[in-house]
């Protein structure tokens, strides 16, 4: 089975996982709503990373202000140099990425055969700088617009990604903030005040999950490329010279973060960057295989003291670091590790779903859609289905549903065909599935189907507690 987006953006809306923006008035590009699964399933990876990174002796938490003074973005450069090249095509009126135009021509370019000239052109892609040298390309290698199919370029012009507005009820240019297109800008200026309030000595981390909006030129693939989306950023503060050694192994721990929460390992791989920003010193990207091709989930960043020392610039405040042993005062390095939250759900979601034969009631086989959720991501842990709406039994589910409603996500199902009901919890990723039938109503006995085996066995009613709390623990 080769899973498109569009399988998956018809089951996200079918089921309740995402919706489109405001869908009733034609929706907003580049914005999503979350329903009632999607929201789920986002808060359990949030909580999962939010675990993972302060559940250790030297990570603190921090949740900042979206919008901050607008200094910020003067000293970390988004103002001056956040920006993408575009260009638009006069026939069509369509606007593009002009990296992103460049890119599916060579990919169009290799789809053809022509690895030679694809190759070559990849080669000045990725030394182009200016608006000029991507211009260049477009025009010497004769990119036609993919909607009309002309060559009627405007000059490629830098856009800005950040989003303006005013603070105050006057639109002056002296009232502009922005809203954050990172989080970590937050934890930079806070650097100082996590230091001092929580005693810490480096190395020592501070993560952060919030929002961050881009107005990106064009947006695609659903969840992938958006205007509105949330991060989890955390920022590791060491000493100048251990970088490399904390690179490695915040790569190797962000690395294994995913494929401890049911990610196949095929499905990811490390792609270092080939052009590094002028502070970094190392960069990697965690990629996912979407349905579109590879495509950044995370960038593991070695960034100097670049950001401290601008603020510290900027500002006018120290952000120096004083070693308690030696005395000695410099200003500390950082490895960041950010990923997007909004995209990895989007990457737990397509690495989660199948469709494969699963046998029927009557003894034939049909297919089923199945979400193998890790069992921490899953919106819903646990279904209880009473085999008929009789007899005693639905009293007796009613009784077990409110039992484990209290500790885990669990759902009540009564409608329709047992076969049915199963389909429909394996279609969300419901891991367990709690059956009420005649033997339960004579030794209290239930049976606890597992989604991916879709083995049951019988189990106490009264051990399902016990039962539940060691396997959706881990
Ligand atoms: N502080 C570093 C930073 O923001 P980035 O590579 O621009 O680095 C980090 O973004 C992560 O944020 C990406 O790997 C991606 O998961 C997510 N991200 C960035 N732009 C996004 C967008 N427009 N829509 C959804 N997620 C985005």
């Amino acid at each position: 089975m080769s899973l498109t987006l569009e399988t998956i953006i018809s089951l996200a809306k079918r089921r309740g996982f995402v919706f489109q923006s405001s869908e009733v008035y034609g929706g907003l590009n580049g914005c999503w709503d979350f329903g009632p699964l999607g929201v789920e399933l986002l808060r359990n990876i949030k909580e999962q990373w939010w675990r993972a990174m302060t559940l250790r002796d030297d990570i603190e938490g921090l949740d900042a202000a979206i919008l901050m003074h607008p200094r910020t973005w003067e000293a970390s450069g988004h103002v001056e140099q956040f920006a993408d090249p575009m260009i638009d095509n006069r026939t069509s009126k369509a606007r593009y990425r002009a990296d992103t135009l460049i890119e599916e021509f060579i990919e169009r370019l290799r789809a053809k055969g022509k690895h030679e000239q694809a190759d070559l052109l990849d080669q000045r892609l990725r030394t182009a700088q200016t608006a000029d040298d991507y211009y260049a390309i477009i025009i010497e290698a004769q990119i036609p617009d993919p909607v009309s199919g002309t060559r009627d370029w405007t000059p490629v012009r830098y856009f800005n990604l950040m989003f303006k507005t005013y603070v105050g009820p006057v639109e002056d240019s002296s009232n502009i903030v922005y809203l954050r297109p990172e989080t970590a800008q937050g934890i930079f200026v806070n650097f100082k005040n996590v230091l001092d309030s929580s005693r810490r000595k480096l190395p020592f981390g501070i993560a952060q999950i919030g929002k961050a909006f881009r107005n990106e030129i064009n947006t695609k693939y659903f969840l992938y490329r958006t205007r509105e989306f949330e991060q989890m950023e955390m920022q590791y503060f060491i000493r100048p010279g251990t970088e490399s050694e904390y690179f490695d192994y915040w790569r190797e721990q962000r690395f294994q973060w995913f494929l401890s929460l049911g990610m196949r390992e095929e499905m990811l791989r490390l792609k270092p960057h080939d052009k590094l920003a002028h502070y970094a010193t190392a960069a990697v990207d965690i990629e996912f295989k979407f349905p579109f091709g590879w495509g950044e989930i995370e960038g593991i960043h070695s960034r100097t003291d670049y950001d401290l020392r601008r603020h510290q610039e900027y500002s006018g405040k120290r952000f120096e670091y004083t070693d308690p042993f030696t005395g000695e005062k410099f200003i500390p390095y950082v490895i960041e590790t950010s990923v997007g939250a909004t995209r990895s759900l989007m990457a737990f979601l397509c690495g989660a779903y199948a469709e494969e034969e699963a046998p029927t009631a009557d003894g034939k086989t049909e297919v089923r859609t199945v979400l193998r959720f890790h069992p921490l991501l899953a919106p819903v842990k646990i279904a209880v289905l009473p085999l008929v709406n009789k007899e005693g039994m639905p009293e007796r589910a009613e009784a077990i549903y409110r039992d484990l409603q209290r500790r885990w996500k669990t759902q009540y199902d009564d409608s329709g065909a047992i076969g049915r009901r199963y389909r429909r919890q394996d279609e969300i990723g419901t891991p367990y599935c709690v059956t009420i039938d005649g033997q339960t109503l004579q030794d209290g006995t239930v049976t606890v189907r597992d989604r991916d085996s879709m083995l049951q066995q019988r189990l106490p009613a009264d051990r399902l507690i016990e039962y539940f709390s060691e396997v959706l623990s881990s």
